[in-house]
């Protein structure tokens, strides 16, 4: 019997997100915006069936390709950063039955150069410099314009370097493809924290703390760079990548005893346009989320890491990424024409009567109606949108501009049934933002309980375009705030939440006991 796609009702509410949970995609390597695998994990098992095609054409780390084969299904995923695709492969690979090898791999790396390591701390500079000549250190490359220092190299002090350099050097000779594989994640990974950039976490261990690269999306680096201890990083790194990886065998063994192994994994490292033309209308469902705006220059940010594991980037590649400003000082009207492009796309990617997921956020509305008049266009018909509020990674950025920066994505699923779904006629006049408001706020809280800003932001955008109203929809972060304070909503910064209070309260009255 043909499976039933369109008589699936749609999710409309909030899956909790557990972050952590999944040692295959928590710990194993940093990487941008990873979207918590357990909500991803509902999408796909509740828009799909197992042998199904499911795609992730800005795949990322791999969350969805990865999850996509742990439930039997087809996982294809695509990123224009190799780094992306780098760790999405390397966790997804399951050519060994275990991690027998990994771990020989690693007994032979720590013979030859653990003790060599561990004492470069005692080295004088003069015997840092001297043994700098002698390993292999990528090309000292300019860094992109926003970094706090010019050349990559300015990234480390020389017994990072040092240390890194010499890791390296015994992974690369590594005979088994794929434990070199692994054990080159958990350099690149501890890459990312031996490095200035990285900042101790205040009030715990040196080691737990993160890069600005991660908090505020540049090379910044850190006032007083704290030196790790490279080999335990390294080790620990290392333990993260084989408990991820016996969690991918132990689900790959469940499913050969019990319903037969059909899960497979596949990267292209494809511009979304290339992809599609490669690609053809194979997917049974996507589940992705595109770049918000200008907020991370994926790239640039990721030449730390694809530099010296020599991913080259070319230009042609820099100048396909999606994204606002970077490098390539990208306008947002080209922005929004990519991202309109993109939604075009994925749906010609995507099989008839089909579902697709969309996971955005941000504050400009043209964003937006980017993606809902091309889902229209292209013939989809919104289904549901979820917000995920709670499944926030509180950067610094976030934490500073908490009332004002939204941090709960909405997840637009859209049904492909081929029919262009305009909604009414467009409005043409400009609607009174305020009964907008009311209208949205009405559905978020309609007896005054406290709610997210990012919910009810939401709610705006999705009443104004079923009003045909969205074009029309002029709302900045300050309007939205002032608005609130107006209706007498105060933010409360310790819960991430509007509260409402009463007028008695607000002018002071009850102040006065
Ligand atoms: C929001 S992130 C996706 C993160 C992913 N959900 C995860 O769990 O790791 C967006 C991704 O789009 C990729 N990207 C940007 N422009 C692209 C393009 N033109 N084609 C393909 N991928 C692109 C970026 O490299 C980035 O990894």
């Amino acid at each position: 019997m043909p499976y039933a796609y369109p008589e699936i009702e749609p999710i409309t509410r909030r899956i909790p997100a557990d972050r952590q949970g999944a040692k295959r995609h928590y710990g194993v390597h940093p990487y941008f915006t990873r979207r918590p695998a357990n909500v991803v994990r509902s999408y796909i098992e509740h828009y799909s069936k197992p042998g199904d095609t499911v795609l992730d054409p800005f795949g990322g780390s791999g969350v969805t390709a990865i999850e996509a084969m742990l439930l039997n299904r087809h996982g294809v995923q695509s990123d224009i950063n190799p780094l992306a695709n780098f760790i999405a492969s390397q966790i997804a690979d399951t050519t060994h039955e275990n991690t027998r090898a990994i771990k020989e791999a690693y007994l032979e790396v720590e013979a030859s150069c653990q003790s060599m390591v561990e004492r470069v701390p005692q080295l004088t500079d003069e015997e840092v410099q001297a043994n700098l000549l002698r390993v292999r250190l990528p090309e000292n490359i300019s860094l992109p314009k926003t970094s706090d220092v010019e050349r990559y190299y300015d990234l480390f002090s020389p017994r990072q370097l040092l240390t890194l350099a010499l890791i390296k050097d015994r992974v690369d000779r590594i005979i088994d493809p794929n434990a070199r594989g692994a054990l080159l994640v958990a350099w690149s990974a501890t890459l990312g924290k031996l490095n200035k950039t990285f900042l101790s976490a205040k009030g715990r261990t040196e080691s737990r703390g993160g890069s600005s690269i991660f908090s505020i999306y540049r090379y910044k680096v850190a006032n007083r760079p704290v030196e790790l201890p490279a080999w335990d990083i390294f080790r620990e790194r290392l333990m993260n990548v084989i408990a991820g990886k016996e969690e991918v065998l132990r689900q790959k063994h469940l499913l050969e005893r019990t319903q037969g192994w059909r899960g497979t994994f596949k990267a292209y490292s494809l511009d979304l346009a290339a992809l599609a033309a490669a690609f053809g209308r194979k997917a049974d469902y996507i589940f992705t989320d595109p770049p918000y705006g200008g907020h991370i220059a994926y790239l640039d940010l990721s030449t730390l890491w694809n530099h010296w594991l020599g991913f080259e980037v070319p230009l042609s590649a820099r100048k396909s990424e999606i994204i606002g400003g970077g490098e390539q000082c990208f306008t947002e009207d080209h922005y929004i024409q990519r991202l309109r492009e993109s939604v075009r796309l994925c749906l010609k990617m995507l099989k008839r009567n089909r579902w697709f997921s969309v996971v955005f956020q941000h504050w400009n509305v043209r964003y937006f109606e980017a993606i809902l008049e091309e889902t229209a266009r292209s013939g989809a018909t919104l289904r549901s949108a979820v917000t995920q509020t709670g499944d926030t990674i509180w950067s610094m950025h976030k934490k500073k501009n908490s009332e004002k920066v939204l941090a709960g994505e909405v997840i637009l699923t859209f049904f492909n049934d081929g029919e262009s779904q305009f909604p009414g006629q467009r409005v043409s006049s400009k609607p009174g933002l305020d009964e907008i408001i009311e209208n949205a706020l009405a559905q978020v809280s309609p007896d005054g309980r406290p709610f997210a800003g990012e919910s009810l932001f939401n709610h705006i955008i999705l009443v104004a375009w079923k009003r045909g109203a969205l074009h029309s929809l002029d709302l900045t972060r300050d309007d939205f705030s002032e608005v609130l304070v107006k209706k007498g909503w105060r933010y409360n910064l310790v819960r991430h939440q509007w509260f409402y209070m009463p007028e008695n309260v607000r002018s002071g009255f009850q102040l006065a006991f």
